[in-house]
């Protein structure tokens, strides 16, 4: 094998957020830009040679070519064997399975998640450990590090492999498989669920479904098992063929963004259970006939009814949330007396509590669910949970969530976002809250009174590590909670989440709408950043 080693611009904005390094693709397509990360992450890893990586993406724009690109880079650093997805695909948690399932020494992931696809559109790139789940914080620190000094990577002189047929090759001692996207994940998920009852629930018409998969990754994902292994009709699975520029749709499984599937979840003609997934398939979104669950419930809801899932019917070790996320989780755990642990948003800090098996279920607001099966969040799982649910109780969706009100309290839950925001008025608002939560505390607003207002800072349990800045949360004396953060996953200016909840005990007030309910909350929250009087905006652009 021909290796080359090729002088290289050095890049100073390498530095991966919430989830990897996400751009523009006209930024990832500039001379080395893509070569120089994967080197810079090469250069930190230790001890790989001879061993295996596994890659593949969402099959977004570049997704393809980006491949063939890694693929020469890690030949020449040294890899043993590469294993890839066909067609470039792996959905994020079916690449988390394959690479714990094969001992892998970890994965490239190609993907910006929900973000929009296409020649002007975002590309991303992610390593995943051994384990399955995203690098920690002190390895995506040091790729960046590496980034800033990086003057030459090593590529080797090899031809595009076909990345369209499986099967395995030997090149100058590199073993290339190419692997059925889907096989291994659908195996997981049978022995997880209880396929036979859902198979029967599906064919006898007691649950009807439709799942939406924006034209992103989930599209083979969902055809097999839905469809082809559970029965479900054809077109039971929606904008189910990846598409380069996932057809133009903005794949963040929300109301808004899923708006068709929330139409007809919303219609005479819904069926019994609604969802659909984001562009590489960790995130999902739940509904029923005529009802939508929040993601923060859609975990309390899991997290209560585990032990009716096969894989889960012993019972739970522990749960986590993300700290925006809202406390509907809190009380389950309280309730059954297992820990639940508060994290920062991002899925690597739940990482180490499963691999110490502290935690069995985790889950985020932002649309991500999932359990020790594996090292990301994952949208298929969540569905066919609910479906095992479903199956289970005899239930709708429905029923399920107002008797889980009704039995625990409803945590009624609304997440505001301001997108692209100028990053000087975004810091700015977060130094203004900074300055603020000092002297909070005792402060009385109407109906509520400040308890704790706080920077969040988390320390790891388990590997003693430390995570600053977080976010900032003002909790008040009746349970409410306002969360601000700015994101770390856009790609243009800065987006500022706002997270609001309050919780409400009355079953006789569990039907209002959350943007009534939290009225009072919300003007609370702009008194306190001035987002709106800062930007001249006079709503959101995204709320959930
Ligand atoms: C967002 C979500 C976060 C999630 C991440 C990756 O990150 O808020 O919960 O883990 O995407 O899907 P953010 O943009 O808020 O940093
Ligand atoms: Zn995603």
């Amino acid at each position: 094998m021909h290796i080359k080693t090729i002088l290289t611009q050095t890049y100073h904005d390498q530095n991966p957020g919430t989830s990897g390094l996400r751009k523009k693709v006209k930024v990832f397509k500039q001379r080395g830009y893509l070569e120089n990360f994967v080197q810079s992450i090469f250069d930190v890893l230790p001890d790989f040679q001879g061993k295996s990586l596994v890659i593949g993406g969402d099959g977004r724009y570049f997704n393809r070519e980006a491949i063939q690109i890694i693929i020469k880079i890690a030949a020449a650093n040294g890899f043993g064997e590469l294993i890839i997805g066909q067609n470039g695909l792996l959905s994020t948690p079916a690449a988390s399975h394959i690479i714990r399932k094969y001992g892998a020494f970890g994965g490239l992931i190609l993907s910006a998640s929900h973000n929009p696809a296409g020649e002007n559109e975002d590309f991303g790139i992610k390593y995943n450990v051994n384990n399955g789940g995203p690098a920690p914080e002190k390895d995506t620190l040091a790729f960046f590090e590496r980034s800033k000094v990086l003057e030459s990577y090593k590529i080797a002189d090899l031809p595009d492999v076909n990345l369209d047929a499986v099967g395995s090759q030997d090149i100058d001692g590199l073993k290339i498989t190419i692997i059925d996207s889907v096989n291994d994940y659908a195996e997981l998920m049978q022995s997880i669920f209880d396929f036979n009852l859902l198979k029967q629930s599906i064919q006898n018409g007691f649950i009807t479904l439709s799942f939406d998969a924006m034209s992103a990754v989930t599209g083979s994902y969902a055809k097999r098992i839905l469809i082809d292994l559970l029965g479900a009709s054809e077109d039971s699975v929606r904008n189910g063929i990846p598409l380069e520029d996932f057809g133009g749709h903005h794949p963040d499984p929300n109301l808004i963004h899923a708006h068709e599937l929330a139409n007809l979840m919303f219609s005479e003609n819904a069926p019994t259970f609604g969802a659909a997934s984001d562009g590489d398939g960790d995130r999902n979104m739940i509904m029923g006939k005529g009802i939508f669950v929040t993601p923060s419930d859609s975990l309390a809801i899991l997290a209560a009814n585990a032990t009716l899932i096969p894989a889960y019917s012993a019972g739970l070790k522990g749960v986590a949330r993300s700290m925006p996320t809202s406390q509907a989780v809190d009380r389950v755990a309280a309730r059954y007396n297992i820990p639940c642990y508060e994290t920062p948003t991002g899925w690597k800090f739940f990482g180490n509590l499963l691999d110490a098996d502290k935690i069995t279920l985790c889950g985020e607001e932002s649309f991500g669910t999932g359990s020790q099966h594996v090292r990301e969040k994952d949208g298929l799982w969540a569905v066919l949970f609910w479906l095992n649910l479903i199956a289970r109780r005899r239930q709708s969706v429905a029923e399920i969530v107002h008797e889980h009100w009704q039995k625990f309290g409803r945590d009624i839950y609304s997440r505001h976002d301001y997108e692209a925001v100028e990053s000087e008025i975004a810091n700015g608002i977060m130094a203004s809250l900074r300055e603020q939560i000092t002297t909070l505390v005792g402060q009385i607003f109407g109906d509520y009174v400040v308890k704790y207002a706080d920077e969040f800072c988390y320390h790891d349990s388990i590997d003693g590590s430390t995570s600053a800045n977080q976010g900032f949360r003002i909790g008040f004396e009746n349970g409410s909670r306002i969360v601000f953060r700015l994101s770390g996953t856009g790609t243009v200016g800065a987006t500022l989440r706002i997270y609001i909840e309050r919780f409400e005990p009355d079953a006789t007030k569990h039907n209002q709408d959350p943007q009534i309910a939290l009225a009072e909350l919300i003007e609370l929250a702009e008194q306190f950043c001035k987002v709106k009087q800062l930007t001249g905006r006079t709503t959101p652009t995204v709320i959930t």
